[in-house]
């Protein structure tokens, strides 16, 4: 067993945290009171070749692994988990959903090379509003026509929506055979008939553009089919294993990035004649949030190891997803809480990380649908 990274992890890890403190921490508050993400930014941080990190060079991804790609989620969440929200879905539900599928390595160099270096963007439509927990309760369907499929229906808080110009669809064939005719399909932005909705005005992750997506009426070509009828939920679950690293990494550097601003702060704050850092109660509760962190650390990159070592991820990618964001959750209420008034204004970033805590225990599978994953394995 071997607990260190390798140099080129460490090199991902250094590029990362460069970008996320020069680039991503000016203006962060900004962007969050604005609802504006940096796309910009997200351009400039792909053509390090991020996006494609654990794709096949083949496919124009940088050839390396799950595990860089989580410890690059991390560093950019430590700063702005906006962006890293973006990049998570960009690479491992969009990209993942591509890469895991049974289009023609065509169709997948197609529609994955371009989003490795940040040229184009990707989104994930799953969701709907009648399926959200219960992914299984879609209502898009998709009717043969000729040679083109016709696709109609809605999703909704579709992270990156806005923005993408490739979103993948997950649809029904046939209502009346539920998942066992679902597919999905890789869609165009500006194909006639797919528009974007409501954008959402959020509490947390407010950068990040998320939305409704309409499909009415919209021709694919069959090529553009990833998922065959009856294989598109069990893509969307692969996808969302996946997915679920990501959020779980984001979660992590979230809390990591919010305990060491409360370091320094209390390291500087004196009160009483001293650094709060002094008052025992508040370094022991530091001591605690250290030991959670690094317990979801160890799990993040258990789960990453295991789905680059070919195991069986989807129970650690969801024990991980539960624990990361639920310490990221912990550590930056404490973090507000340590900052005591100041925590609370914005210009102390703890408060917008707490904010943006909080989706990380909804998104990508609540953590009760993680509980119910992992508690589904244990009394076979
Ligand atoms: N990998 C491959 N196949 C899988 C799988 C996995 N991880 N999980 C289930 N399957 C297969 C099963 O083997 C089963 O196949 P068979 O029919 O051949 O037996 C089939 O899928 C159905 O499985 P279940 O009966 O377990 O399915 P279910 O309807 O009970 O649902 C669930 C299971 C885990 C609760 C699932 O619905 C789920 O994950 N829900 C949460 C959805 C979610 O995470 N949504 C987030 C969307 S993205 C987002 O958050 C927005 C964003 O942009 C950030």
């Amino acid at each position: 067993m071997n607990f260190e990274l390798t140099k080129e992890q460490l090199q991902i890890q250094a590029v990362a945290r460069e970008f996320a403190e020069t680039k991503l921490l000016p203006g962060v508050i900004e962007r969050d009171e604005a609802s504006e993400f940096p796309i910009e930014l997200f351009r400039e941080f792909g053509k390090t070749g991020a996006y494609g990190l654990p794709y096949a060079e083949e496919f124009g991804g940088a050839g390396g692994s799950y595990m860089d790609y989580a410890l690059a989620v991390e560093e950019v969440s430590k700063v702005d988990a906006s962006f890293g929200i973006a990049f998570s879905v960009d690479t491992s539900l969009y990209g993942g959903s591509i890469m895991n599928s049974s289009a023609s390595d065509e169709i997948k160099k197609k529609y994955l090379a371009p989003i490795t270096y940040g040229e184009k963007i990707g989104s994930f439509g799953l969701t709907e509003h009648s399926a959200g927990s219960d992914a299984a309760g879609q209502t898009t369907v998709a009717t043969k026509k000729g040679d083109k499929w016709v696709i109609n229906g809605a999703k909704c808080f579709n992270t990156n929506g806005p923005l993408a110009d490739f979103s993948i669809i997950y649809s029904l064939t046939d209502p009346a055979l539920g998942t066992k005719g679902m597919c999905a399909f890789v869609v165009d932005k500006g194909t006639p008939g797919f528009t974007v909705g409501k954008i959402e005005n959020k509490m947390g992750i407010r950068c990040a553009q998320v939305s409704e997506l309409h499909l009415e009426n919209v021709e694919v070509p069959e090529e553009n089919m990833i998922a065959q009828p009856g294989e598109g939920f069990k893509l969307a679950m692969k996808a969302l294993d996946g997915g679920r690293i990501g959020v779980a990494a984001q979660g992590l550097g979230i809390a990591k990035g919010a305990w060491e601003i409360a370091r320094k702060y209390m390291m500087e704050r004196e009160q009483f004649g001293k650094p709060i850092a002094k008052q025992q109660y508040l370094a022991f509760k530091m001591a605690e949030l250290q030991a959670k962190i690094q317990q979801a650390e160890l799990m993040v990159y258990r789960a990453a190891w295991m789905k680059d070592n070919g195991k069986p991820y989807s129970v650690p990618a969801a024990m991980a997803k539960m624990t990361a964001t639920n310490c990221a959750m912990e550590v930056t209420t404490e973090a507000v809480q340590m900052l005591g008034g100041n925590g609370y204004m914005r210009e102390y970033h703890v408060e917008r990380m707490m904010r943006d805590a909080k989706i990380t225990q909804i998104y990508e599978g609540t953590n009760e649908i993680q509980k119910l994953i992992v508690s589904g394995t244990l009394f076979r």
